[in-house]
């Protein structure tokens, strides 16, 4: 049950903050303030409850038992999959495959697909603002095929422009791999656009919604996305656990990416044939709290409504954004017009390690650093930023925090 903050349509979030418990932690002797989401999010007392409950009272293996237990572990674990394919409206749950989180999922879709379908000279396009889990699996799919990597350049607004992107697609592009927003810039990018033109040209996409999910509404049956992964604990769920949603028509094609249990339905030493889909593609005993995990912070956000947490996120964005434009020589990096949740920026004279370290002393927690996006950092000739992230349990004053502490940080360091 979500606390009683939601009262007929009217969201009460700062309710909704108490049901984190970890939030009313201290940190360095002062009240927690957490802004370091993007990262990973704090999870509400309804998750660690659903844990909690299946440790202590589901917990057996699943698909393998006759018996009752297993059934019933079994049936809460497949639940999970009907909450994620509602989630994202997948067309079918048989196009929702469990993996450890949004870099399993582009591994196995670059390693699998990339078997399958990429030649030598062949092209798969990226954009300059992917996190390394979406360009390094290419990189080796590269390696081991032949094709090669091509890159849409970013703006100094940190976007990518259409007509760019459009003009490199080409004939032998063969496959798109785009990230839906922006880890380390907020960036939130055109990609139904971006997919209808690519389906233009007959060529594929996959997103890497990893940071979209906990923030907006997404339809992937609306985007037409051939693939769109993405992982539990950026949405209030468990770590090492996520979702490759595929369409069927490409999963169908696509060799196993693990042998193991579960994945098979019969195997002999000379030949093993292969299980139907999803379960082609998860070898072994799955994490099935993760399953269960999900479909409870499915539960919650859903109860809250995505839209709701998203116009709560844009305002308290605004709202810090505010906050701290007129602090003395702080510069942002990411001022796209579509912007979701993250607040990237330096302080001129500073270097965001000794920032950060500083905001932590102050109970503040913020990532410092590339952001596993170490060629959108070069792009932009940095090391690195402080970086900001918010989620729905974030409130006004954790920004007026974040506002004091980098003018007290600055006066100490400059
Ligand atoms: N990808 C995560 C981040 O942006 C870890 O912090």
């Amino acid at each position: 049950m979500l606390n009683p903050s939601i009262i007929s349509g009217k969201i009460d979030f700062d309710r909704i903050r108490a049901d984190f418990p970890l939030l009313q932690r201290e940190m360095n002797g002062k009240p927690l303030v957490f802004l370091d989401s993007a990262a990973s999010s704090q999870k509400p007392r309804q998750v660690l409850d659903a844990l909690q409950h299946y440790y202590t009272h589901l917990n057996a293996n699943v698909h393998r038992g006759v018996y009752k237990l297993s059934q019933e572990a079994t049936d809460a674990f497949e639940s999970g999959r009907r909450a994620a394919a509602r989630f994202i409206n997948a067309g079918s749950e048989r196009e929702v495959i469990f993996v450890r989180g949004t870099s399993e999922g582009i591994n196995l879709v670059a390693s699998s697909f990339g078997r399958k379908f990429f030649k030598p000279g062949a092209e798969i396009l990226i954009t300059g603002m992917e996190h390394h889990s979406n360009i390094v699996p290419w990189q080796l799919a590269c390696e081991q095929t032949g094709a090669v990597l091509k890159v849409v350049p970013v703006t100094d607004s940190g976007e990518i422009e259409i007509d760019v992107f459009e003009n490199m697609l080409s004939d032998r592009t063969a496959l798109v791999a785009a990230v839906h927003v922006s880890n380390a810039l907020g960036t939130v990018n055109p990609v139904e656009e971006m997919i209808r033109l690519a389906h233009a040209r007959a060529i594929p996409v996959l997103i890497d919604g990893a940071q979209a999910v906990p923030h907006m509404r997404v339809d992937v049956q609306a985007l037409d996305a051939d693939f769109y992964v993405f992982s539990a604990h950026k949405m209030l769920g468990p770590t090492g656990f996520g979702i490759l949603y595929g369409k069927e028509k490409w999963l169908e094609q696509m060799p196993p990416y693990q042998g193991g249990g579960e994945m098979i339905k019969t195997v002999t030493f000379e030949k093993t044939t292969y299980n139907e889909l999803p379960f082609k593609f998860e070898a072994g005993t799955p994490d099935i709290s993760g399953a269960i995990g999900l479909e409870a912070a499915i539960n919650y956000m859903e109860k809250i409504g995505l839209d709701n947490i998203q116009a709560r996120e844009h305002e308290l964005l605004q709202y810090g954004l505010d906050q701290l434009s007129g602090i003395d020589g702080i510069r942002f990096y990411g001022a796209a017009k579509q912007k979701a949740s993250v607040i990237s920026f330096l302080l001129d004279g500073v270097h965001p390690f000794d920032l950060g370290t500083l905001l932590d002393k102050m109970g503040i927690a913020v990532r410092t650093g590339h952001h596993c996006t170490q060629p959108l950092m070069a792009r932009f000739g940095i090391p690195g930023t402080v970086r900001a992230s918010l989620a729905l349990y974030n409130s006004t004053e954790d920004l007026d925090q974040l506002a004091a502490g980098v003018i007290r940080a600055g006066n100490m360091l400059r």
